[in-house]
């Protein structure tokens, strides 16, 4: 079957457990779903598509509550205290079963419809978890409010860092036609809660802003807009040179603060609920408020004034990092930034990737979080994974999510996690987020990988609550997209779990960072010395001698320990505390130190590569045993791509061993075998 992967976790497979197929059909006998705007008509649509697959009947649904109704679905339910529901808040949830006996009916209700969209959403998650419906009482509110997909998607449909295909958004046809896959792509984003997306690259092009292209941003805007997904562009900072023809994109130049404003009002004319901009700005070569000595907040704040009429806001990335300055290209951001504290507009937040290098398979989180308390600071996550093995590698990234937004910043006492500063709690910011780099394309699959669409998944997830466990999301996912079958869901949820902390064995084990080939990022060359600026050889990272391994982030090094607060910086500043898996990241020590397990520094990372390699092999032996009580296609799809795993595995193992060898100057333990690659 064709679409084996493209129905991701929305399947609605047949329910298999009798007893709760009964239940389900019993309690969805009658649905009286109330109102009758898009959104509503999406809730409708969903039901009917759900409940068919998963109950075999087609339910009854009609306009109002009858004597017979065993589900109601309305915007603010009278059902409901108006108590209860003032504490939902815009996009928050409540089913409840209410009433007894032949009167019992169960109601899901929101204050808006968008909330009632995400409340069936969560309804059907339960159908297809095979929970028991019998007696609800589900509050649920978002803990984040923008909870967003960043498309880093070029208008030619090319996708930086896109491993899927090329991107789902066909300029050429649009707007007249309106790809099946725009409204399936909002259904699943919906069914998570998420809220916006940035459809265009962070490298941006300033033809998005010409007014062609925005008639065509106009119709994915009138698409998404029912699901409750509001749509975003990134902002070419120089575009009113390219587009404006003017002389100048110096934030300070009235004609330039004129260009944005018009274009804005342009914008606005045509999409009323347009959400705002994404800006990446003097990194990596892209044009900035720098450019014209001017700094990122008065280039932010430029855009956020012309924008703010129209209630729309401007995420300024924090991802800065240029050839001007020489320093630990780690502290860049944070000396850029922290400065800045306190003068950005309301309306402006400050994205900050989870860690200081880029988006690594081990990163301690950024020192910005906890350092700039009157900013909002927007998290973004890589779901794509550049760094991690792209298409071809089975990571689970829950986990590597979920280690960063637990992390202590300490900012303001124990206690004040990534997750507090990012959901706005910590600090009071009504304004918060959290945002992910999508790994979505045209392959029939969506994600590549089949096991992609679980990170896709994760990401929504968090987003709305953060509290849930990287298992609990993994099993959520396992069962909607595979089978409730208990023996898979347990070997199949502990396989993705253990899938992060295999792939940092096998390439970033202890702490090391940035040794992948340059460009691509694919594969290893801890070797490569010859790039022209210092921070993109890996040599820079892992700083390999006859001494030994690791990047001195000390105060007698870089000092980038210095921009963590003393409480978070304490434990890492000294190797004997320091956490094994951040101790190569922070320190350079002798082959010989000794570590926890006895072995010496060079032994354990023989040792930890090996176990990388040996964790695929145990993934696949999983996929065999489990994988066979899925469908034929992901079957073969996933045991091929495992394979490739295993084979690359032992190339990250052999090619990284080899090379440290040679400063190293000891033996590999025979107990691992000889390298097959040499
Ligand atoms: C990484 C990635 C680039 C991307 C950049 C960014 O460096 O390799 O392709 O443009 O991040 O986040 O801006």
């Amino acid at each position: 079957k064709a679409e084996d992967g493209y129905r991701l976790w929305l399947r609605y497979d047949r329910v298999t457990n009798s007893r709760l197929l009964e239940s389900y059909a019993r309690q969805t006998r009658s649905i009286a779903l109330t109102g009758n705007t898009p959104t509503m008509a999406l809730a409708e649509k969903e039901l009917l598509t759900a409940l068919s697959g998963l109950t075999g009947r087609k339910p009854e649904i009609t306009r109002q509550q009858g004597a017979t109704t065993t589900l109601l679905i309305e915007t603010a339910s009278a059902k409901l205290s108006k108590a209860e529901l003032s504490t939902l808040g815009d996009e928050g949830f409540i089913i409840k079963t209410t009433g007894t006996g032949a009167g019992q009916v169960l109601v899901i209700t929101a204050n808006t419809d968008r909330g009632v969209l995400y409340g069936v959403f969560h309804f059907l998650r339960l159908l297809q978890t095979q929970e028991s419906i019998a007696s609800l009482n589900i509050r649920s509110v978002p803990r984040m409010k923008l909870r967003m997909l960043n498309h880093w998607d070029n208008l030619d449909r090319t996708v930086e860092r896109g491993y899927a295909g090329f991107s789902i958004w066909n300029w050429h046809t649009l707007p007249g036609y309106i790809d099946q896959r725009y409204t399936d792509y909002a259904r699943a984003n919906a069914s998570l809660g998420i809220n916006g997306t940035v459809l265009t690259n962070v490298n941006a092009n300033a033809t998005v802003l010409t007014p062609p292209y925005l008639q065509k941003v106009k119709a994915l805007a009138d698409t998404y807009r029912p699901y409750g997904i509001k749509v975003y562009l990134t902002a070419r900072f120089s575009a009113p040179v390219e587009s404006g023809q003017l002389p100048t994109a110096d934030p300070l130049d009235p004609r330039v603060q004129l260009w944005w404003k018009n274009k804005i009002s342009e914008i606005y004319a045509l999409v009323p609920d347009f959400g705002g901009f994404l800006v990446k700005a003097n990194s990596e070569g892209q044009p900035g408020p720098q450019d014209y000595h001017r700094n990122h907040a008065e280039g932010a704040n430029m855009l956020a004034d012309a924008i703010a009429p129209f209630k729309g806001i401007v995420i300024w990335r924090a991802f800065v990092y240029s050839a001007e300055v020489s320093d630990d290209r780690h502290k860049q951001a944070y000396n850029e930034f922290v400065p800045l504290d306190g003068k950005f507009r309301p309306n402006v937040l400050v994205q900050v990737k989870n860690g200081a290098i880029d988006f690594m398979p081990r990163e301690p989180f950024h020192p910005l979080f906890g350092a700039m308390p009157q900013t909002p600071l927007l998290m973004e996550f890589q779901v794509t994974q550049e760094y991690l093995g792209q298409g071809t590698h089975l990571v689970y990234l829950a986990p590597l999510f979920k280690e960063c937004l637990d992390s202590d910043t300490y900012s303001k006492g124990k206690g004040s996690t990534v997750a507090k500063v990012v959901d706005g709690s910590l600090q009071g910011h009504a304004l918060n987020g959290m945002a992910g780099v999508a790994n979505i394309g045209t392959d029939i699959n969506w994600t590549g990988h089949p096991f992609g669409q679980a990170n896709w998944y994760a990401l929504g997830r968090l987003a709305w609550d953060h509290q849930l466990s990287a298992a609990a999301i993994a099993e959520e996912w396992v069962r909607m997209s595979y089978t409730n079958d208990p023996g898979f869901v347990q070997e199949i949820t502990r396989m993705m779990l253990a899938s992060r902390e295999t792939m940092v064995q096998y390439m970033n084990p202890i702490g090391l960072h940035h040794i992948m080939a340059t460009g691509h990022h694919y594969g290893p060359a801890p070797w490569i010395a010859d790039l022209s600026r210092p921070e993109w050889n890996p040599v820079y990272y892992h700083r390999a001698d006859s001494a030994g391994i690791g990047f001195d982030r000390t105060s007698s090094g870089s000092n980038a320990l210095g921009q963590y607060h003393p409480g978070a910086a304490a434990t890492w500043a000294d190797p004997d505390t320091c956490p094994e898996e951040y101790l190569l990241w922070f320190h350079h020590l002798p082959w010989q130190h000794r570590m926890k397990s006895g072995r010496s520094l060079w032994n354990e990372l023989c040792h930890q590569y090996n176990q990388g390699v040996e964790g695929v092999a145990r993934m696949q032996e999983t996929w065999e045993k489990a994988g066979k009580k899925t469908d034929e296609q992901r079957y073969r799809q996933v045991k091929m791509l495992l394979n490739i795993q295993h084979q690359e595995a032992k190339w990250w193992r052999d090619a990284c061993l080899l090379y440290f060898q040679t400063f190293s100057r000891q033996p590999i333990p025979a107990v691992y075998g000889q390298p097959e690659h040499s």
